[in-house]
């Protein structure tokens, strides 16, 4: 019997389609999980392959938006990618990106974006790499970090109500400076940034809330959790594991990553999806000793051309002219896109630049700039100057930052 694809019809099918991804995770959901994850992602968003009436693959799209520089347009959010090992290799994979994308496009969404299990999947589909990240594991007794800055703040540890209530607005002020960021629902706040249930401490503490406010008002928060390996007091190593710190300024940057570095009686401090320009490096006098390292983060593909170079902001007035040279899905993608005075017309131009919608994809967010695709063989300069004048428009003014893998 030929494979079925479709949108999952019920909790029991919601279920099973979660536990492709779960077979990776070593995790079998709940009903209650899949009630819980249903909030965010509406079961019509959620495809499944069906082999003879059971699901053996699955890929959802949340959707929300995405901050872009200038704005933000709506998302789809790719998650809970899945084929089970019996199925591998049989085009699965290629028959839902195919349908996601469709679906995608036909719900008027111009940019998809996702975290990629391996970085060697996603391109194929028209996926470029947009942004990269900054973890460290930082040997905390080794690393100063500017004591002798003033501190303007001070820090209250609050409960989860008083997160809820104060966190948001902290967050949205960040997004409003940054693209990369899910514009995050109140259900996503509550579902899966606060969430503390047991399954997501991953051999952990509780989840602290640290919020930080200077002359009474919030400006930044940290939530982390405790982590200790060792039996014995002497082979304790406590490790503070950052789950997301920010705050709304520089100052407010500064203090509340003095106070996760100033906890006592902890050995080290691991965080991860930091932004590349995250002031950190420069903030410690060891730089080295924070261990740091550099991974992929987002990947987005600009799904309808129009609609997202038009969604986006400048950095400069243009004309720049834009050639989409190949798209794997979108034949109608294809061609030269002209961006002038805030308009995006198909133009008659010649091309600044010539690039696959993979590398569009990568350029779109400002993280990764033309001249750095065209060094990698992933653009080309089509007129004298055109790789200077696009990256003038395509800037962003802060790195793209995605704080949280979906
Ligand atoms: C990754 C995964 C979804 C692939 O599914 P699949 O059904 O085996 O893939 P397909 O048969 O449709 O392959 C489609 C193409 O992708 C390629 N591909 C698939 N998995 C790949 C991988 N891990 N690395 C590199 N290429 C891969 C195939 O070679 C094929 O290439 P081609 O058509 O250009 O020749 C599956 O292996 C899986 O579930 N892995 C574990 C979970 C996971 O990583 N999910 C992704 C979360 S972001």
């Amino acid at each position: 019997m030929p494979f079925r694809i479709r949108s999952v019809r019920d909790v029991a099918e919601y279920r099973a389609a979660m536990s492709a991804i779960g077979h990776y995770f070593g995790w079998a959901p709940s009903e209650e999980d899949a009630e819980r994850f249903g909030k965010l992602l509406p079961a019509e968003r959620l495809h499944a392959v069906l082999d003879d009436g059971e699901i053996v693959a699955a890929a959802g799209a949340f959707p929300f938006a995405l901050t872009v520089p200038g704005g933000e347009l709506p998302c789809a959010g790719v998650t809970v990618v899945a084929v089970l090992p019996s199925h591998r290799r049989r085009g699965l994979l290629r028959r839902m990106m195919d349908a996601q994308l469709r679906d995608v496009r036909e719900r008027g969404e111009p940019i998809a974006a996702l975290w990629a299990s391996e970085e060697t999947i996603y391109g194929r589909f028209g996926y470029g790499l947009a942004s990269l990240s900054h973890n460290i594991d930082a040997e905390r007794h080794s690393v100063g970090v500017r004591r002798e800055l003033p501190r303007e703040g001070s820090v209250r540890l609050v409960t989860h109500d008083e997160a809820l209530a104060a966190f948001p607005r902290l967050y949205e002020r960040v997004a409003r400076t940054r693209p990369g960021m899910i514009v995050r629902s109140r259900d996503w706040w509550a579902v899966r940034r606060l969430d503390d249930r047991p399954g997501e401490r991953r051999g952990a503490g509780p989840l602290v809330r640290a919020l930080l406010e200077r002359d009474g008002k919030p400006v930044g928060y940290a939530l982390y959790r405790l982590f200790q390996e060792g039996s014995t007091p002497e082979s304790w190593a406590k490790t503070i594991r950052v789950v997301e710190a920010l705050g709304v300024d520089d100052a407010a940057t500064r203090d509340i990553w003095r106070f996760v570095f100033e906890i006592d009686w902890t050995d080290r401090v691991a965080a991860y999806l930091l932004p590349v320009d995250h002031p950190l490096p420069l903030l410690v006098d060891r730089v080295n000793k924070l261990r740091l390292t550099v991974w992929d983060a987002l990947w987005l593909r600009v799904v309808d051309v129009p609609g997202a170079l038009a969604g986006r902001g400048y950095g400069s007035p243009g004309p720049v002219t834009i050639e989409v040279v190949s798209d794997p899905h979108f034949p109608d993608n294809v061609g030269s896109w002209t961006l002038a005075e805030g308009e995006v017309r198909r133009g008659r131009r010649r091309a600044d630049v010539r690039l696959p919608v993979d590398a569009l994809g990568s350029a779109f967010l400002g993280g990764i700039s033309f001249r750095a695709l065209a060094g990698a063989g992933r653009a080309e300069e089509g007129a004298r100057g055109g790789i200077e004048k696009a990256d003038a428009a395509f800037r962003a003014p802060a790195a793209p930052w995605c704080p949280e893998i979906f």
